[in-house]
């Protein structure tokens, strides 16, 4: 059984995950508006990947005999100046996820909870990764500078970018 405080913990990590699939769609429907439609796609497997997350929390509390709360999800933002600028935010966002994860990882060291402690991992290995991809696909852009023939090439590569779920 989960404890109260990290029965609450999760629930906000919950919302947390949400709020990210959402900024994430909200970035696929600016890139759509800037005929991007690859990174558009790409952006909306990043959603689906979000909604993974979310579930994966959802179905934890459940299976610890704790209650789901869901709250409001924050409006995300709908404009940004150009696609570099959107994966600049893209990449503090999830470093802010990342430290998010780590403290949450605190909290459940400090009320000796090995299960949650062990879930966790799996979010810690898999924000490597997402940090990661991220770095790579904004330092690509920085070298074309987003524009021109480069950013074609990567709006082309990014269509291809089909939802996989991740291992568990
Ligand atoms: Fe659910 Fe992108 O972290």
């Amino acid at each position: 059984m989960l404890n109260t405080r990290l029965e609450v913990e999760l629930n906000k990590q919950l919302n947390a995950e949400l709020y990210s699939a959402y900024l994430y769609l909200s970035m696929s429907a600016y890139l759509a508006s800037k005929n991007l439609s690859g990174f558009s796609n790409w952006m909306k497997v990043q959603f689906e990947e979000e909604q993974f997350h979310a579930l994966k929390l959802y179905n934890y509390i459940i299976d610890r005999g704790g209650k789901v709360t869901l709250t409001a999800i924050e409006a995300p933002k709908t404009e940004w100046n150009d696609i570099l600028d959107v994966f600049e935010d893209v990449l503090a966002h999830e470093e802010k996820v990342t430290g998010l994860i780590n403290e949450l990882v605190n909290v459940s060291m400090e009320e000796k909870d090995h299960a949650t402690v062990s879930i966790l991992q799996w979010f810690v290995t898999e924000q490597v990764e997402e940090e990661a991809t991220v770095s790579d696909l904004l330092d690509q852009l920085k070298l074309v500078e987003g524009k021109g023939s480069g950013l074609f090439i990567l709006d082309r590569e990014a269509k291809q970018r089909v939802f996989t779920p991740p291992a568990e």
